[in-house]
């Protein structure tokens, strides 16, 4: 089963497994039709899973904005890009979770159609990306993503055989996921039919390749939680003004838990609904619960 909405072509699990953040990109136009599906897509995506509101926009890259990329303390250097997604996102309670999860749907159809793509985090407010989105004193943007097509068609090919591999940039599976409670490791067979969703959780990008995400298996409920690498939110948000990334990271995972778990054909909802299990530490805390649909 496909996810109709988003319009892939390919199966989600294909289409994360080849993603990669892609830097370098060659100075081509995207394909027109192309651009106008992209763009369609973008005006679809308005709430996020938590009721976030936020608006995408496609624009075309110019010169101004590799300096707002360098200034804003942002670590990779874009070569090449033909154009960003910018996100302007509600200043509420779930803006971060919900950016995530609408962004990269948005790049997973990017990716779905031959485009490369990379996750951007800052506070662009005050950069011409601002300008471009007409952003408004209610909204922020906290992420933006870069477009074109990857300059080096190999490294798409060995990106894949990574992934296939079983991705050595990513922490072990029983370090991530969990029985009932954080101090029994769920293992695959166990996970189950879900086991798909979860692997796709930890193949997911996030914030200097933090892989904050944790989730605890209750039943019928899967629960989310964030575990912050210690001093890295605080520091990067004081110093850099940038966004609660990691909060980003999660939506990220949510978006991936939840369209896996949905072409797999399991249904559910998210709600938030903190259960009574134990923190392994201060830097945990809970987020978000996927509850089984019947
Ligand atoms: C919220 C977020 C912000 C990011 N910000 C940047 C950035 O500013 N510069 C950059 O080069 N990469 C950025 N990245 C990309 C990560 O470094 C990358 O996802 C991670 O290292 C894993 O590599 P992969 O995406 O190739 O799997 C960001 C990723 C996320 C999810």
């Amino acid at each position: 089963m496909r996810d109709s909405m988003a319009g892939y072509n390919q199966a989600i699990t294909e289409i994360i497994e080849r993603r990669f953040s892609c830097r370098t990109y060659v100075p081509r136009p995207i394909d027109p039709k192309i651009r106008e599906e992209l763009s369609k897509i973008l005006k679809e995506l308005t709430t996020g899973p938590l009721g976030g509101t936020v608006r995408l926009e496609l624009v075309a890259a110019c010169p101004d904005d590799l300096a707002a990329l360098k200034s804003l303390g942002t670590y990779g250097f874009i070569k090449g890009a033909s154009g960003f997604i910018v996100c302007a996102a509600d200043r509420d309670e779930n803006a971060m979770e919900d950016c995530g999860y609408l962004l990269e749907k948005a790049i997973l159809f990017a990716m779905d159609r031959g485009l490369g793509t990379c996750w951007l985090g800052g506070t662009f407010n005050k950069s011409g990306f601002s300008r471009k989105i007409a952003l408004i004193e209610t909204e922020m943007i906290p992420a933006v993503v870069s477009v074109g097509y990857a300059a080096d068609r190999r490294r798409w090919f060995d990106s894949y055989i990574r992934r296939r591999a079983g991705s050595d940039s990513r922490l072990a599976w029983d370090t991530l996921f969990f029985d009932g409670t954080f101090r029994k490791p769920l293992s695959r067979d166990k996970a189950g039919a879900f086991a798909a969703p979860l692997a796709m959780v930890r193949l997911g990008p996030s914030a200097s390749n933090r892989q904050p995400w944790r989730v605890v298996r209750d039943g019928s409920r899967w629960h989310f939680y964030l575990q912050r690498t210690k001093g890295y939110g605080s520091r990067n948000m004081n110093l850099f003004k940038l966004a609660d990334l990691q909060r980003v990271d999660m939506g990220i995972a949510m978006c991936h838990f939840d369209l896996t778990a949905r072409e797999t054909g399991l249904t559910g909802e998210w709600l938030r609904a903190e259960p009574g299990i134990e923190k392994p530490d201060d830097l945990t805390e809970y987020i978000v619960t996927w509850q089984c649909g019947e």
